[in-house]
């Protein structure tokens, strides 16, 4: 479709008004791109502490009724919880309204489909948001490796922690669809979180022709099963390997200023290496990044390592891109897919015992019960 941009402030609702609001307002406040004209969460409570923010914004317990409302709106941030992806933004696009939604898309290939059809059918833009790929310290990695400073790539290594004990609360509410998607086989670490770890992945070094992996499970409570530990590996089309730890130290104290997942993104070159060592919480408190090269490590101390910038950054570009046309737009539906694929070849060869699975030869398959765990 050939898009055109607006030539006044773009009109937008957040529907949503979780944990993760705090964090994606931080686009829309003081921003001349965007007018934030309706909020929408079926909580009174929700709507009542958000309402402050965006005073001449209208409320609404449900996007139907925004819809039917009178209300213009040309693009809706949307913050739903993950099982009510596929229907919310489907829904919403029928209304005629750009998406920019969140993580994980949905949780299988039939859901992305009627997603990215209605999105041309409606003739409208579904933006998969992916906060990550505007995290300062990851574009200096990327800069990086690009630029040569630590040679020719030859390996990728990610780890992730997850911890039970700091960062700031998290409401029931989200614990309660979490549970859900776990009863599906869609589990906190790798899917969920682990959404952005594949991401970045894809963003690095491009397509995967091959993964495999291992995933195992950590009981943490009565029917509470975590996705950990987990190992996936993968090669990229351009040969590059790239492997993922995950593991889960249900009883770490970690300092964070939001969730407690200590992270951390390596390349090797052949002349050097190049490493992130924080993202979401604060694990390794020396410089954000530190490239090492010819018996040289230097290290950047004044990165915007914010996590919470990244949400900023992510969403002034959507919002930038839709009223001026400023690009080009990242990322978009069809690159979000690509990242769906990677995480259910993962399954898939988990599933099989850790064989090399093609993410470009998943066929669609319906979705598994609740209660299945894998695919
Ligand atoms: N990018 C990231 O790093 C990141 C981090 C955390 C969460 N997320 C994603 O953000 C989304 C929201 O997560 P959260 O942690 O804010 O969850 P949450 O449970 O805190 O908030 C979800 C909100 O949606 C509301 N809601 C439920 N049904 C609704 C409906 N039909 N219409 C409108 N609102 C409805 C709930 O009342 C709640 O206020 C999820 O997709 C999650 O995966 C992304």
């Amino acid at each position: 479709m050939t898009f055109v941009p607006y030539d006044r402030p773009v009109r937008a609702a957040f529907i949503g008004l979780g944990r993760i609001y705090d964090l994606n307002v931080r686009a829309y406040a003081g921003n001349p791109d965007v007018e934030v004209v309706a909020l929408v969460d079926p909580s009174e409570e929700r709507r009542a502490q958000r309402q402050p923010d965006w005073p001449a914004a209208r409320t609404f317990a449900s996007a139907a009724e925004l819809a039917s409302s009178g209300i213009e709106v040309d693009a809706a941030e949307v913050l739903l919880p993950a099982p009510l992806h596929a229907d919310g933004v489907v829904e919403m696009l029928g209304y005629g309204w750009h998406v920019n939604m969140q993580k994980p898309m949905c949780n299988d290939l039939s859901e992305a489909r009627r997603m990215l059809d209605a999105a041309t059918a409606s003739g409208r833009i579904l933006r998969v948001m992916e906060n990550y790929l505007f995290y300062e310290p990851l574009r200096q990695l990327k800069a990086a490796a690009q630029e040569g400073q630590i040679g020719e790539v030859c390996g990728y290594h990610m780890k992730m922690t997850g911890s039970g004990q700091g960062g700031w609360d998290v409401p029931v509410s989200s614990f309660e669809w979490q549970l859900e998607q776990m009863g599906r086989g869609r589990g906190i670490l790798v899917f969920d979180d682990g959404w952005h770890k594949l991401a970045t992945a894809l963003w690095l070094f491009g397509p995967v022709r091959e993964v495999r992996a291992w995933i195992g499970t950590t009981p943490v409570g009565p029917g509470v099963d975590i996705d950990a530990p987990a190992t996936i590996v993968w090669e990229h089309d351009n040969g590059v390997r790239g492997v993922w730890d995950i593991t889960l130290a249900m009883d770490m104290y970690l300092r964070s200023d939001y969730y407690t997942n200590d992270e951390r993104w390596e390349i090797t070159g052949t002349k050097g290496y190049a490493r992130v060592n924080r993202c979401t919480g604060r694990g390794i408190q020396q410089p954000s990044l530190e490239v090492y090269a010819d018996g040289v490590m230097r290290g950047y101390h004044a990165l915007d390592d914010d996590w919470a910038s990244s949400f900023r950054d992510s969403g002034r570009h959507w919002l930038r891109w839709l009223h001026t046309g400023e690009g080009p737009l990242s990322w978009s539906g069809e690159e979000a897919v690509d990242v769906l694929r990677f995480a259910l070849a993962a399954y898939a060869s988990s599933a099989s015992g850790g064989v090399g699975v093609n993410p470009a030869q998943l066929a669609q398959q319906p979705p598994p019960p609740t209660g299945h765990i894998g695919i």
